[in-house]
């Protein structure tokens, strides 16, 4: 077969390249992940949380901050961003930073930092791994959601099953990510609500 740079292009996406397009619609084998959480019309926004030690400004736009060879869990987590009254935003803007699996945060550079805007219907996607603990915390990610002309949300993302859940005091159910297996990858699935 050629080596077209389609071809090139799709290779490249790597360890998702199997059948990973958008998580939210294909993401899972079995099939598309529920939202979580369900957004109802009046309901809660999603809850606040501090930012942490560790936030840098400037991080660059990108939604795979998996590279090559990286160490961990290979992750696509995908949903999408809504108002309060479960309307899709578009343009809204995510920035994520994390631990790598050893639980370190790149405090030099750019690695496992990355920010992006959600499209037309309101979804984003990010392309990581699953992060690492470190002392006090169990595994969480960080982001700012801001919809366009509005405050930033600051919050953390947490995973199901993990043991360490029970002993982290920021720990909310309601920040987990719902989560499948895939091939060689899991996929993950939170939406965002916002006031
Ligand atoms: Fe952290």
């Amino acid at each position: 077969m050629t080596d077209t740079p389609t071809r090139r292009a799709v290779l490249g996406a790597g360890v998702f390249a199997a059948g990973s397009l958008f998580a939210i619609e294909y993401g899972a084998a079995e099939g598309p992940l529920p939202p979580t959480p369900a957004c109802h019309d009046g309901g809660e926004a999603t809850q606040q949380q501090t930012e942490g030690p560790y936030f840098k400004t400037s991080s660059p736009e990108r939604f795979e901050l998996y590279e090559e060879g990286m160490s961990g869990q290979p992750i696509e987590l995908a949903g999408l961003v809504l108002s309060r009254a479960c309307k899709p935003l578009a343009g809204a803007l995510l920035d994520f930073w994390q631990a790598d699996s050893k639980g370190q945060y790149d405090n030099s550079g750019f690695r496992l930092r990355g920010h992006q805007f959600t499209d037309a219907e309101g979804r984003y996607r990010l392309r990581s791994v699953v992060p690492g603990v470190y002392p006090g915390r169990t595994r969480h990610i960080h982001v700012k959601v801001q919809p366009s002309g509005g405050r930033v949300l600051t919050t953390q993302l947490y995973f199901p099953g993990e043991s360490k859940n029970r002993s982290d005091g920021l720990f909310r159910k309601e920040l987990l990510v719902r989560t499948a297996k895939n091939a060689g990858w899991i996929a993950g699935r939170f939406d965002f609500v916002i006031d």
